[in-house]
């Protein structure tokens, strides 16, 4: 049986290490083996204080969520029965966080007599990230030890803190300076506790401090999470239990919350939620056929240099992304003007940075003299990957790769930033097609967290693994996807935004699409997104495939006009809304273009209801997903999910939009396919046929999360 943890002695004091790779989940076997320990510390007259801590670089991750679909969770010892304890026993315990501590791990720390952090410790409670509420103790002993605010705030966030926030705010009673030799400091911190008599410290006896918040505390705090959650369940629970904590004892307050989170857990937003979780997780795994044609383990290359071509929004968003993980960058452009105009937007984030106080002075002036813009290609020639970042624009594209194929060193890989363009045919341009691959960031680059990565034909698997773990070392989520027009997340936003616009002609009114996707849970409409990413950009891109829609002489008709009238949205203050500062409104104009537009394709306007506008705008993205994943472009739902979720503002508690067509069935939207291909004549006939594979799921009883092509 594998071995979960370490007991030593070390003079009077028992340390437990946790160590069981990658994240010491807390799972029954770990479970166990801390209860099996902690008894024999308290049966061991010798010993006068347990020391709880790992042996990984981490402290501990929390549950093992792979138990969160079996009764496993529950066996006993369970979490919270561990808790008790270390809560009830006749000694001292002592966390010792060594490094992060989330979740279920954070509630064990909670239930120890003290905490000794290290100082580059990351302390947190992200169940609300997963569509639940930390139900072992989270909501109950955080607000005891480090105040109602801090505790909520963490809690609803999900984000952890660092140690000497922690120390701030009571959660950590010592924190010790990273190079220290931290398992000899918590030993001594634990001798000393014990010379020093110091008393146990049980959150049963600890009463929440209410002064330091008002009467209206709970009222305000809720009405907020109200107009940001959009019906998501989570926040509401976290809020709830947290209430608890003022008005109930510790441990009725403990019953309640289990009782709500096995409620929460059956909901279809907790299972949407521990869907992207292991979604996630699966994205990392490169499907092995392709990777590994001859059976062989890609190694990966060394990054250590970043070359970025092109300093516009994306090339410099994205320098800033390597700059702030430590690669060195060069930024190559093709006009001064330009490239001083990249260099001047990346000085002032890092001032705003510091100004925020987010960075220091020194810190960003390190940061500043990491990059080098030049005009001269050959400065690219020492970089180990080169992300090309240029106008979308073929042949702008491919003689910017032929210049890197001429100056870049053998085995650098060459990476486009293409939102649209055959990657292939980029490829095919260099000498090195196998170093090519793509890495489709998403705007504002430093801060979105998807990196679609593009699979090129001839592309190298050990090029695939290396830039999975770039993608990583710049805190991106890699999504592997193949090649087609838009990838996959463009691909699928297609027929979106066809419809959202289509439907403007038709009858609806800007606002009544944008309303109905975001009381689904959408970070904002359609109509808006167009305006805010620029009517003029999908404009440019519709005009390089126009002979494509010759078929529907109403495709984005109205999006056309806006154009042609320069409304390009937020940027020249109006698109299909009207902007002052900030400050959007409805635009009569637009309407009555959409009236005239309509009688001149004939198409009849009527009044359109809520429901149509969502079927319409979500069945064919969801139809546009199962092809994608019957083509091979995507290898799982799962990673369609990810995609719209991390790039699209699609809701996270509905699990993206595939997981969303299994749980509402895919007979449902199998049906509504064929109904509006029937009721909307021609243009039905043209946009509304369903994907075989919807079909065939469908007759077999099957879901497309299942789906893997063989
Ligand atoms: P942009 O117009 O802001 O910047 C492009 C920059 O490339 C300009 O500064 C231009 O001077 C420079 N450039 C042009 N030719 C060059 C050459 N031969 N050598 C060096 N520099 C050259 O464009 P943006 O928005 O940054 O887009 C760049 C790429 O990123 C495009 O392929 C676009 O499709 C893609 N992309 C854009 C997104 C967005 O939201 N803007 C999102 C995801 C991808």
């Amino acid at each position: 049986m594998k071995t979960m943890l370490q007991y030593q002695i070390k003079n009077n004091v028992a340390l437990i290490s946790m160590d069981s790779a990658p994240v010491n989940a807390l799972g029954l076997p770990m479970r166990e083996a801390l209860v099996n320990h902690l008894h024999l510390a308290f049966g061991d007259d010798a010993v006068k204080a347990v020391v709880i801590t790992s042996n990984l670089s981490l402290f501990c991750g929390g549950a093992d969520i792979e138990e969160f679909d079996s009764d496993m969770l529950w066996a006993s010892p369970n979490l919270h029965e561990l808790i008790d304890t270390v809560e009830n026993g006749p000694r001292l315990v002592i966390a010792a966080i060594n490094g992060i501590v989330v979740g279920g791990g954070l509630e064990l720390a909670l239930g120890c007599d003290y905490r000794i952090v290290r100082q580059s410790a990351k302390l947190g409670l992200p169940e609300i990230k997963l569509g639940l509420f930390p139900a072992a103790g989270g909501t109950q002993r955080l607000p005891r030890i480090a105040g109602l605010k801090t505790a909520t705030d963490m809690i609803l966030s999900g984000n952890p803190i660092g140690a000497d926030a922690a120390a701030a705010c009571g959660l950590a009673d010592r924190v010790v300076a990273s190079d220290d030799d931290f398992i000899a400091q918590a030993l001594s911190y634990a001798e000393e506790l014990v010379a020093a008599r110091a008393p146990r410290r049980h959150c049963a006896e600890m009463q929440v401090d209410l002064s330091q918040v008002g009467d209206d505390f709970f009222d305000l705090t809720r009405a907020a999470i109200r107009v940001k959650s959009h019906g998501q369940l989570a926040p509401e629970y976290c809020l709830k239990s947290i209430e608890l904590s003022t008005q109930r004892a510790l441990a009725e307050a403990l019953k309640i919350d289990t009782a709500s989170f096995i409620e929460l857990l059956k909901t279809p937003q907790a299972r949407a939620m521990i869907h992207l979780f292991f979604a996630e997780r699966e994205a990392n795994k490169i499907p092995d056929a392709k990777v590994d044609k001859q059976g062989y383990d890609p190694v990966t290359r060394e990054i250590g240099e970043v070359g970025v071509i092109g300093a516009g929004t994306m090339g410099s968003g994205i320098a800033i992304a390597c700059l702030d993980a430590g690669f060195p960058v060069t930024l190559v452009e093709s006009s001064r003007s330009a490239l001083d105009r990249g260099l001047d937007y990346i000085a002032k984030h890092y001032h705003r940075a510091v100004d925020k106080g987010r960075i220091s002075q020194d810190n960003a002036r390190q940061l500043i003299a990491r990059i080098n813009g030049s005009l001269d290609y050959q400065t690219l020639a020492s970089a180990d990957l080169l992300i090309e970042a240029v106008f979308e624009d073929m042949e702008i594209k491919q003689t910017v790769f032929e210049k890197l194929d001429e100056v870049c060193k053998p085995g650098a890989i060459l990476a486009s930033n293409t939102s649209t363009l055959d990657l292939n045919a980029i490829a095919k341009i260099t000498s090195r097609p196998n170093d090519v691959v793509g890495l489709h960031f998403f705007s504002p680059a430093n801060i979105m967290r998807l990196l679609e990565t593009v699979r090129g034909e001839a592309t190298d698997a050990d090029v695939i693994k290396t830039v999975l773990l770039f993608a990583k070392r710049i805190r991106k989520l890699p999504v592997v996807v193949g090649v087609c027009f838009g990838f996959v997340g463009n691909r699928m936003f297609e027929p979106y935004f066809r419809e959202g616009s289509r439907l403007l002609l038709e009858g609806a009114s800007p606002e009544q699409v944008d309303q109905v996707l975001s009381k689904f849970g959408m970070a904002m409409g359609i109509v808006s997104v167009a305006d805010l990413a620029g009517i003029d950009v999908s404009y440019r891109v519709r005009e390089s495939r126009r002979g494509e829609f010759v078929q529907d002489p109403s495709y984005q008709v109205i999006q056309d006009k806006l154009y042609q009238l320069g409304r390009y949205g937020q940027k020249t203050g109006r698109g299909s809304y009207f902007y002052a500062d900030r400050e959007k409104t409805s635009d009569p104009e637009v309407i009555t273009l959409c009236e005239q537009l309509a009688s001149e394709l004939g198409v009849i306007r009527r009044e359109i209801s809520d429901q149509e506008i969502l079927q319409r705008c979500l069945y064919p993205l969801i139809n546009e997903g199962a092809q994608i994943l019957d083509e091979g472009i995507a290898s799982r739902a799962g990673d369609c999910d990810l995609i719209w979720v991390n790039g699209y503002g699609f809701p996270a508690w509905r699990g993206g939009p595939l997981w969303y067509a299994d749980e509402i069935g895919l007979d449902r939207v199998l049906a509504g396919m064929n109904q509006y291909r029937e009721s909307l004549g021609d243009y039905g006939e043209i946009w509304f046929k369903p994907a075989p594979l919807l079909e065939r799921l469908v007759a077999e009883g099957g879901k497309l999360s299942d789906f893997k092509k063989t």
